[in-house]
């Protein structure tokens, strides 16, 4: 791996052991500024420096041609006017704005960034850019001894990625799923540093297989490519909630998901007939168990032929699919790249004749096998592919279909390198490119068709998208849970770290396959599995062909019970959990976070993989272990209340914490606040009586959060159909006063008020002052 040899650079000189010599960018000869972008023409190449915001800084290296500034299609931002001051001497170049600082010496060039405080955040010293003959470019920074790193996407193993090396290349791993297992579905070469209390981030927008080695040396990192350019930015910080705000602000945000997709999603490869799932929607209507979507996986189309439904299996999917929405569930069917190759199916046949597909430079389409057989693959790098692609959905939403889940879209294929041939070029608006350069962002795009696809078929009504592979950006379009897990609970335990890094990647509507994929599971971990899923953002059980039926009666009324209570527990913390996905759609903010996100300065939270926090006031403690009823809990600053018992625990101190299998540990700080809406039924999942559970404190403070509702289906919240309160809880004395700073909107929610309740000690309930625990609408 590249990462190995990082240290092979010496500034200026070519080392020599052949093709590993990299070479430096060397001294700097001149440079010039045009619209905000610095140009550094220097000895061995050209570095270009341009500010996007006060707070974001974008550096790119070309050692051969001149700068491209174009970049992937990852970044959706523009560069701002900035202002910038400018400082030049005989050796050192200064570029500031009001919250960055770039010290840039000249012999050889090196950038340093300095935050508004003057602290060095990013820097390079003995080695900074630098490439080899070959085309691979590398930067390598300084370390500090405090910094902790997180992100980079998709990746097993623990939550802080120092001491690990990374690689980036949209793999279809279907096992193992182990610390060792790098490269998944995912590649997002972003990462945030936490290093003494202070956040930056980096995204190096590279779309070739890319490398992050926070392991060789205890002084520096490097981020390196195959190829391409070295294009990355900085993003200042400097809290990790400022650092998601700016990755985001570049990349985009997710789009409101509609209600339902929050809810309880059944899956099996597959349920392979009309009638098997009809009797697994009954199943839940009489066991009275939530659930709002049910996936149809590759077994309902006609020889796995995308945009087909197989007549003898599924007769008559349009009847299939109305009976089910009268019942309050959607339904999702898979759809994968690959088309099969077949003269007599219409979608190859436009495939071929429109020219569509993907090619090599000389002209023959590319053929790879996957679920049919001798697949082609549409070209999605191109606009008028992902065109001809979304409007086939109306094939979906003709029959009521409103959500969508892509898998296979690495894309993966059945052979060696699991791929595509690096050497298909693809068509790339005008601008043709190798697989090898655009292989990990063929996901994305084909999540871009979809969506905006489904959008338009759609009249108003929001799609749902579910995707496995992506890039940065992913969250423009689509949820991402992460693949082929097994049942085994070491990887219920790695779910954990996985999807709080993908939510500090800009990704915030993930989740694993509850009760694990492949392998038989049991009643214990499907149980503690359940338990877990209800409060990850995306919440499916998904099972694979050939293993145990997981669904949750599966082993008993014992366990179907407690399954039944969690899933319902999800249902009644919808409406706090919808206003976290407004907070994620707006700010970008991960609804499922880690602690350290909102205990920057606490080092007990920056590794702790086995808790996690939903918005900054809950932690969720479950037991992640076999025969375990017990487990140690670590709370940061603050006072706690246990949901469930109404315990009370002090922070800044570990406890042991016992769970029978029933129960999962969680802890609300005292001071705060949660929003709760009820269960009532699957037709009818509608809350009509929404209460805010104030957990009381007996210190004086305040917490705000912003509650928000609307329709959940539409796109009206966009022309003012909304509700958004901004809440000030005040604690004082005896009493604690509900404050309404600001209330927004149109929209009238099926309730008419919230009724406040308080949990702890009991205190008088003031709104606005006024004694009263209702709030009218
Ligand atoms: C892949 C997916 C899995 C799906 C299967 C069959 O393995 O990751 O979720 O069930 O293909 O479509």
């Amino acid at each position: 791996m590249l990462g190995d040899t990082s240290f092979a650079i010496h500034p200026g000189k070519e080392q020599q052991s052949g093709s590993k010599t990299y070479r430096d960018i060397g001294k700097l000869h001149n440079y010039q500024e045009k619209d905000n972008t610095y140009m550094f023409s220097c000895e061995n190449g050209t570095i270009a420096i341009q500010f996007y915001t006060e707070s974001i800084v974008r550096v790119i290296m070309n050692q051969k041609n001149p700068i491209d500034l174009q970049g992937s299609k990852a970044v959706i931002a523009k560069p701002k006017k900035v202002t910038i001051e400018v400082t030049d001497d005989d050796e050192r170049i200064l570029l500031s704005t009001i919250n960055v600082q770039l010290v840039i010496t000249k012999e050889p060039f090196r950038i340093t960034f300095k935050d508004s405080q003057g602290r060095e955040i990013v820097s390079e010293g003995k080695y900074g850019m630098a490439y080899r003959e070959n085309g691979e470019v590398i930067a390598c920074k300084q370390m500090s001894e405090n910094d902790h790193f997180y992100g980079f996407g998709e990746k097993s193993g623990h939550l802080d990625k120092r001491g690990e090396k990374l690689e980036m290349w949209n793999t279809d791993v279907y096992a193992p799923h182990n610390p060792e297992t790098n490269a998944l579905y995912e590649s997002i070469p972003f990462f945030m540093t936490l290093r003494e209390g202070k956040a930056h981030g980096i995204f190096f927008d590279n779309t070739f297989r890319t490398f992050f080695d926070m392991k060789t040396s205890e002084e520096y990192y490097s981020f390196s490519a195959e190829g391409g350019q070295l294009d990355y930015y900085v993003m200042v910080g400097p809290h990790p909630k400022t650092v998601l705000e700016q990755y985001t602000y570049l990349t985009g945000r997710m789009p409101l998901p509609p209600k339902w997709s929050l809810g309880y999603h059944q899956s099996r490869y597959s349920y392979e007939t009309e009638t098997e799932v009809r009797e697994l929607a009954r199943n839940f209507m009489e066991k009275d168990i939530p659930i709002d979507v049910i996936h149809l996986d590759i077994h309902y189309m006609n020889g796995y032929r995308v945009f087909t439904f197989d007549k003898e299996r599924f007769p008559n999917p349009e009847k299939l699919i109305a009976d089910l929405k009268e019942m309050g569930i959607r339904v999702v069917p898979i759809v994968d790249p690959g088309v099969k190759k077949d003269a007599e199916y219409p979608i190859y046949q436009e495939g071929v004749q429109e020219d569509h597909f993907c090619k090599y430079m000389e002209g023959e389409i590319y053929y790879g096998e996957v679920w049919p057989g001798i697949s082609a693959f549409p070209d999605f790098t191109e606009e008028e592919v992902r065109k001809w692609w979304g409007e086939k959905h109306a094939f979906y939403t003709s029959m009521g279909i409103e959500g969508i889940w892509n898998d296979m879209n690495e894309p993966a294929v059945f052979n060696e390198t699991k791929t595509m041939d690096v050497s298909v070029m693809h068509r790339n608006d005008g601008n043709p490119t190798t697989h090898r350069e655009l292989h990990n962002v063929y996901g994305l795009l084909m999540g871009k068709a979809t969506y905006e696809g489904m959008k338009d078929n759609l009249h108003g009504k929001r799609p749902f998208l579910l995707t496995r592979a992506g890039y940065a950006g992913v969250q423009r379009y689509g949820s991402v849970w992460t693949g082929d897990n097994r049942s085994f609970w070491e990887h219920l335990q790695m779910s954990l770290p996985m999807v709080m890094n993908l939510g500090l990647s800009g990704v915030a509507f993930t989740g694993p396959d509850v009760g694990g994929f492949a392998h038989d599971t049991n009643a214990e971990l499907l149980t503690r599995w359940t338990q877990v899923g209800a409060f990850t953002p995306f919440f499916r059980n998904h099972s694979a062909i050939g293993f145990r039926y997981q669904e949750p009666w599966q082993f008993g009324e014992k366990y179907e019970t407690i399954m039944k209570k969690y899933i319902q527990l999800r249902y009644i913390w919808m409406p706090q959990l919808y206003s976290l996905f407004y907070q994620a759609s707006k700010q970008g903010l991960p609804v499922m976070r880690p602690l350290l996100m909102e205990y920057p300065n606490d080092a007990k939270t920056y590794n702790l993989n086995d808790q996690f926090m939903i918005g900054d006031n809950v932690i969720m403690a479950p037991i992640l272990s076999p025969s375990v009823t017990n487990r140690v809990v670590y709370l940061p600053k603050g006072d706690w209340i246990e949901y469930s018992t109404g315990d009370s625990f002090e922070g800044e101190k570990v406890h042991l914490v016992h769970a029978e299998l029933e129960d999962l540990p969680i802890f609300v700080r005292k001071g705060s606040a949660i929003m709760h809406g009820e269960w009532n039924s699957n037709q009818d999942k509608e809350t009509k009586v929404l209460t805010m559970k104030v957990y009381t404190s007996n210190e004086d403070g305040n917490y705000q959060f912003t509650f928000y509702d609307d329709d959940g289906e539409t796109f009206a919240y966009e022309n003012g159909e909304y509700l958004k309160l901004d809440l000030d809880i005040q604690s004082v004395a005896d009493s604690i006063n509900v404050v309404i700073l600001d209330t927004e909107g149109n929209y009238r929610p099926p309730y008419q008020e919230i009724h406040i309740e308080t949990v702890g000690s009991s205190k008088r309930i003031l709104i606005n002052g006024k004694e009263s625990n209702i709030i009218k609408l």
